[in-house]
């Protein structure tokens, strides 16, 4: 089990590229499978998570080839079951999109649920809702979700929820349905999107992508193609919260700045300095941080996958701040990790109150879940210290190279391994 080792007080100063949105490439990498033709997916970040569903998708049958570390060439034309049967691949969410892929593709699909959540009730119902209208049998059997169709029929459905998963699966199946299928309150995450795009290019018909309202015609087959998947948009949304947590001054690159608006907008409001080139941006923090409130909501709205790392920037700045989250009931578990670190914090139901603290001070800390890892990365960046984060495997679920980026921006951090590999790094990190 590896553990970062970090010395807290560096800003951080310079430029990082941020790589393929990970949410995306669950979602593409699943979908291309409903073709028979191969399809090249290129930006492909080298993410547990990612890599976790490619070895599954071997297993069905799949051709999975990397030609190089963010290249994936897919062919499902020799997928021989239509049944996923994977330990590992049960401890990750988007594992569900290849119900979508499958029961699209062939009629037929059983994937194992995900057990337990660290961040509150993943609930499928209005994925199930989707997938019945469209005429399939869908039952939970052993721990599986199993849809079954004869036919698949387009339908007209109202998500009770916006919800990103049910939105992407009910796309991936209606693409191949007969007639047309118009979801109503659709999610609108730039994944969203790019997954509507990425089938598009395979001969989908899929309009309105991107708002709430998203009307598909099916097609008989999906082609081929090759595409290119956006960047990561909390990938870009962590470094730059790091950014402003540790003062620093640091050029993001690689991105798209609209996506990061909601971002934007916050910083802006705790006296960041933001400017936005076509596919950078520079963020900067020369004065103390200003509280503020926060909700986190639906795309656009504030991502609730920024919460813990805005919660943390805001843990260090002047005054008393709100952060509502509005999507998920249990993301706050690693606020009892910050106040170890010597934030001020009370959480009560979905809200959390944080008095601003001066500085955090290094600990040994433990690591709930995905972001709030990179929030507490963030935390021990800023803090006086130093931190040992105790197991790096949440964060490198959907962080490519994070160490290595933030050394590149100046951090002390180093991953390690061994005892004796953390005595090491502590005399270097002096
Ligand atoms: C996606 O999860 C992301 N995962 C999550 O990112 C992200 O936090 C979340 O969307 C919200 O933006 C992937 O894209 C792989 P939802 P998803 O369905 O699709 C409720 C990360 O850190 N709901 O939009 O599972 C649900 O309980 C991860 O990268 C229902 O009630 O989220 C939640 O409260 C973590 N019924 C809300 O909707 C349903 O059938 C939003 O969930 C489905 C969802």
């Amino acid at each position: 089990m590896d553990r970062y080792a970090i010395r807290g007080g560096a800003s951080l100063f310079g430029e990082v590229q941020i790589g393929g949105a990970k949410n995306a490439a669950l979602a593409i990498l699943a979908a291309a499978v409903m073709t028979n033709d191969p399809v090249r997916i290129e930006n492909v970040p080298d993410v547990t998570d990612c890599n976790v569903l490619l070895k599954a998708m071997e297993r069905l049958g799949v051709s999975v080839e990397r030609p190089d570390r963010h290249s994936v060439i897919i062919d499902g034309s020799k997928i021989d079951s239509c049944i996923v049967d994977d330990e590992y691949l049960k401890r990750i969410r988007a594992s569900y999109y290849l119900v979508g892929a499958l029961l699209g593709k062939n009629r037929r699909a059983e994937v194992p649920l995900p057990g337990g959540c660290n961040i509150g009730v993943r609930a499928i119902d209005q994925h199930i809702k989707g997938f019945s209208a469209l005429g399939a049998k869908v039952r939970i059997v052993h721990g599986a979700i199993s849809a079954e169709a004869a036919e698949l029929r387009g339908a007209h459905i109202f998500l009770d929820k916006v919800s990103v998963g049910a939105t992407i699966n009910i796309m991936m199946a209606a693409a191949l349905a007969s007639g047309k299928t118009i979801i109503e309150n659709a999610a609108k995450e730039p994944h969203v999107v790019d997954l509507a795009n990425f089938l598009n290019s395979c001969g989908a018909n899929i309009k309105g992508a991107g708002t709430d309202v998203i009307r598909i015609k099916g097609v008989e087959r999906l082609h081929g193609t090759e595409y290119c998947i956006i960047p990561d948009q909390i990938e870009a949304g962590t470094y730059m919260m790091a950014s402003a947590a540790c003062h620093g001054d640091v050029m993001i690159r690689g991105v798209i700045p609209k996506h990061l608006e909601c971002i934007t907008a916050k910083l802006c409001e705790i006296g960041c300095h933001i400017t936005e080139y076509d596919d950078a941006v520079r963020v900067s923090a020369p004065d103390p941080l200003m509280s503020t409130q926060v909700k986190t909501l639906p795309y656009p709205g504030f991502p609730t996958d920024m919460q813990p790392q805005i919660t943390v920037a805001l843990g260090l700045a002047q005054g008393t701040s709100i952060v509502t989250e509005g999507i998920f009931e249990n993301r706050f578990k690693y606020v009892d990790e910050l106040i170890r670190m010597g934030a001020s914090i009370k959480v009560e139901g979905n809200m959390a109150v944080i008095s601003g603290v001066k500085s955090y001070s290094g600990a040994s800390i433990t690591v709930p879940d995905l972001r709030a890892g990179a929030a507490l990365v963030i935390a021990a960046l800023a803090a006086e210290g130093d931190t040992v984060i105790e197991d790096t495997r949440f964060i490198e679920r959907g962080y490519e190279d994070f160490e290595i980026k933030l050394k590149g921006l100046g951090a002390n951090i180093e991953r390690v391994s061994t005892e004796r590999d953390l005595r090491k790094a502590r005399l270097k990190l002096a």
